[in-house]
């Protein structure tokens, strides 16, 4: 269990995840979070991120920033993402070990499992097939981390653990149209057209790609539930909603939602991306956590948090 008063470092804190991690554990009684923003520390840097970890000395770590950015970001820009990724991890692992950190927590991506991985996938499936190209250098960075985690764990007696998790949505999250993820796209297009009175919305692919998505807020108690010593375990372990929904489907939500009248179409030139993707996630049920808030909840939550943005710029 960690303590209240336990020295805490959310690495990446300015993120979507990072913001509602601190939001959740300062709610729940954690009063020595250690915060730093990226535009103090680059993480990439490793002498600094030694000289930080010398300074503040964390007893618990959460691994949550990255860089990433949808599919287009990821097809364009293999190289970067390949690069940063690899580097901002090792130095968190690495120094975390050094600084003898209690517990580390390392965000992982369900874009590792392989393209065609039987549904739902498996914590087990991992580098069981090829994986989907558009994905390949953020996973490959992403299933790198777990290994390091595990290779610590095995050779330095760590407790590293490494948790999966789907596609998670809300409050703080990009709704910038050429990076974002498909829930603030979606959320951002609609409201737009409604706000321009546009007749139509062109959403890509063909709407078949079933998704599943969870309420960061949701995500973000499994982490702290899993820090909390429940699980300690080196095998990466999945965090997700449980359920999937067609892309259609998720449209036709945000559709409602956020009171557009017009029409959807589809763009079945762009790409769809993996045909399926629901995580398997008996294994975390099964030691007592699921999550709370549906998707119609979820979305209704990040819709109000959009236009308060939208309305105080
Ligand atoms: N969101 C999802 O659906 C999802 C799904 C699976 C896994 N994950 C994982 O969960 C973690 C958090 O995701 P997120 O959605 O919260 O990401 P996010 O909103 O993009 O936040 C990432 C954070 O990392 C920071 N960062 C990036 N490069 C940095 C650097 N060189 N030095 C210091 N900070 C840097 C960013 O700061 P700047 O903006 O200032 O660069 C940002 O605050 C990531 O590991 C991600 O792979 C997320």
């Amino acid at each position: 269990m960690m303590s209240k008063d336990a020295k805490i470092f959310i690495a990446g804190y300015e993120g979507m995840i990072g913001t509602a991690l601190v939001r959740c554990l300062k709610t729940t009684g954690f009063n020595n979070l250690i915060t730093i923003s990226s535009s103090l520390l680059d993480l990439t840097n490793q002498s600094e991120v030694h000289k930080f970890f010398l300074q503040e000395v964390p007893e618990y770590v959460f691994l949550a920033p990255i860089k990433e950015g949808g599919i287009l970001t990821n097809t364009n820009y293999p190289a970067e993402l390949i690069y940063i990724n690899l580097q901002i991890q090792s130095n968190l692992i690495h120094f975390s070990w050094e600084a003898k950190v209690k517990k580390l927590l390392f965000l992982g991506s369900s874009c590792i499992y392989p393209k065609f991985c039987p549904q739902p996938m498996k914590e087990k499936a991992l580098l069981t097939g090829p994986m989907e190209p558009t994905n390949e250098a953020y996973a490959i960075a992403k299933i790198a981390g777990i290994k390091m985690c595990q290779a610590y764990n095995k050779q330095y007696n760590t407790n590293f653990i490494s948790v999966i998790p789907t596609n998670i949505y809300g409050p703080y999250d990009n709704f910038d149209l050429k990076t974002s993820h498909v829930i603030p796209g979606l959320i951002r297009k609609f409201h737009q057209a409604k706000t321009r009175k546009d007749r139509q919305v062109i959403i890509w692919g063909t709407g078949n790609p079933r998704r599943e998505f969870l309420f960061v807020d949701d995500f973000t108690n499994a982490c702290i539930f899993l820090m909390n010593n429940n699980y300690n375990q080196s095998e990466m372990i999945n965090v997700g909603y449980g359920k999937d929904v067609s892309i259609k489907e998720l449209a036709l939500k945000i559709k409602e939602i956020t009171g557009f009248n017009g029409e959807l179409i589809f763009d079945n030139t762009k790409p769809d991306g993996m045909p399926n993707k629901l995580l398997d996630i008996s294994k975390i049920n099964k030691l007592g956590w699921s999550a709370k808030t549906d998707l119609k909840k979820g979305l209704k939550k990040t819709y109000t948090w959009f236009k308060e943005i939208e309305r105080l710029k």
